[in-house]
């Protein structure tokens, strides 16, 4: 199975290799390489550096990981049970600067999961966000306050066996990755004229 990405320019490996698996080893991610993932995020740039970023993390079988894992919606749970580290990234929403409602919170976040996601890779562990779970059940379940957000759940681990999936999700997993090309999306003069860069 080969999930490289078949890239039209070279880039480097740890992006090259990236991808979002569903099949994950049982095996325990150590200490060391999640306070990594962790330490990668932190130092991710943000606007007026507000760093509205923060992260709950369970491992399995703590309590923290079974309640990330009940609020995953029923897409998401089968092939979440063996993953070993289940993630909230949340959001605060609110600007320091002005007291509203911060323009970039979510920029932020997702950029400072895009760094925990290649400093992962760099630790031989793989990373899959999912936007499918409950926001609510977690609020309630973590008593997030009020100006805060869960963005995103992330699952951390050691990539498994497709065999071990379901069928459906195992044709997912073992298909080629695709991306719109470079012409799709540079622009320069006007949006939507492809760039000559290209
Ligand atoms: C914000 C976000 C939400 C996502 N939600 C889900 C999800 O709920 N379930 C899922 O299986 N994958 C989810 N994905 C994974 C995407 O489907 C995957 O990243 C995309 O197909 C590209 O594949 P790749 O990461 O392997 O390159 C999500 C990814 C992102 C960034």
């Amino acid at each position: 199975m080969d999930k490289t990405a078949k890239t039209t320019y070279p880039i480097n490996d740890l992006a090259t290799n990236r991808w979002s698996p569903r099949a994950f080893l049982k095996k325990p991610v150590e200490q060391e390489k999640l306070v990594s993932l962790f330490e990668a995020a932190r130092w991710s740039a943000s606007g007026g550096n507000e760093q509205p970023w923060r992260f709950i993390a369970g491992q399995k079988p703590d309590d923290t990981w079974d309640k990330i894992y009940s609020a995953l919606n029923e897409g998401n749970q089968p092939w979440n049970q063996d993953v070993p580290v289940l993630l909230v990234a949340c959001g605060n929403r609110i600007s320091s600067w002005d007291g509203g409602v911060s323009p970039f919170f979510q920029y932020d976040v997702g950029q400072a999961v895009a760094h925990l996601s290649i400093e992962a890779q760099s630790q031989g562990l793989f990373v899959h966000q999912m936007g499918g779970f409950s926001p609510g059940k977690i609020r309630e379940l973590f008593e997030i306050p009020g100006d805060f957000e869960a963005l995103t759940v992330i699952a951390v681990g050691y990539r498994g066996d497709p065999d071990t999936l379901p069928e459906n999700l195992k044709q997912r997993e073992l298909q080629e990755r695709s991306r719109k090309p470079l012409t799709e999306i540079v622009f320069s003069g006007k949006f939507g004229k492809t760039s000559e860069i290209i």
